[in-house]
């Protein structure tokens, strides 16, 4: 069925209007423009002011911030990502409404945000029947009937929380709503579709837990000390010790 057709004969819902479409249209070519030729100079600014690099066709948007040290991969796109000191993100990787600690290590990741009704709540899956949005261009909804999106702060408009310490393999999917503990580890290729408890190691699809980085007596010690929250000259101070845990965590 084309688009115009229906719209001919009355029968669709409110379509996007011709201004909507010249305003889409002017943002769009208003964003490529800024992307090509202002954002590379933003780029060396964030890096000079974060002491952070930032990779060849990297792109951070919607107010993402770098706190220091970070390192975004080539080519990577980060949409409302708060990225903590010291963490990374390999390239190609396109994460957004994202909090990521400190320290965190991401080889790979795409979050997958956004919700369908599937559990009997309305005939179609297609957000024109229950998003006012007309993201897609045109809705029949006039008013929002169902959660969309999940979040983990709301009041940030961030949906997926990442710890301090967490290792995040290549290949990786995180689903909105999850928050994954502080030194935990998910396998490459996983799917995680539920909170991941701290210091774990998940794996698979779904992503469940395989295995424990320590002992439960060593976690409980590392979450009360949160040495990633210690400053440059504390950690400068200690990093030699952090290649002998039993000792470490035996002189705290
Ligand atoms: C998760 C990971 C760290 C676990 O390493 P490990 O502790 O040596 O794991 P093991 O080989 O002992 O595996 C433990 C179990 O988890 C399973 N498993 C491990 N990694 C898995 C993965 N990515 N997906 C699915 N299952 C996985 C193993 O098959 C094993 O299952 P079993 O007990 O039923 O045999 C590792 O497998 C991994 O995925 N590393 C990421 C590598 C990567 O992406 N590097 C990018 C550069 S940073």
């Amino acid at each position: 069925m084309s688009k115009v057709a229906l719209k001919k004969k009355g029968r669709f819902g409110k379509v996007e209007t011709t201004g909507k479409f010249i305003k889409r249209k002017l943002e769009d070519t208003g964003s490529a423009i800024y992307r090509k030729l202002i954002f590379p100079f933003v780029k060396m600014g964030i890096e000079r002011k974060s002491d952070s690099i930032i990779g060849k066709g990297a792109y951070l948007y919607n107010g993402s911030t770098l706190e220091g040290k970070d390192f975004i991969g080539d080519k990577a796109e980060l949409s409302n990502v708060r990225m903590g000191y010291s963490s990374f993100i390999g390239r190609d990787s396109v994460v957004s409404n994202t909090q990521v600690g400190r320290f965190t290590c991401i080889a790979g990741l795409q979050t997958a945000i956004g919700r369908h009704p599937i559990k009997g709540e309305c005939i179609s899956v297609h957000p024109a029947f229950y998003s006012p949005e007309a993201q897609y261009g045109y809705t029949y909804a006039k008013d929002a009937y169902f959660e969309e999106v999940k979040y983990t702060d709301k009041d940030h408009n961030i949906c997926i929380t990442i710890g301090n310490d967490v290792w995040i393999g290549k290949g990786v999917v995180i689903t909105d709503g999850v928050t994954v503990g502080d030194g935990a580890v998910i396998g490459a290729c996983s799917l995680v579709l539920s909170d991941v408890e701290p210091y774990a190691i998940y794996a698979g699809v779904p992503a469940k837990k395989v295995g424990e980085r320590f002992d439960a007596d060593t976690v409980g010690k590392l979450l009360a000390l949160r040495w990633w929250d210690k400053g440059e000259g504390w950690i400068a101070e200690h990093a030699d010790e952090f290649r002998d845990p039993r000792e470490f965590i035996r002189r705290m």
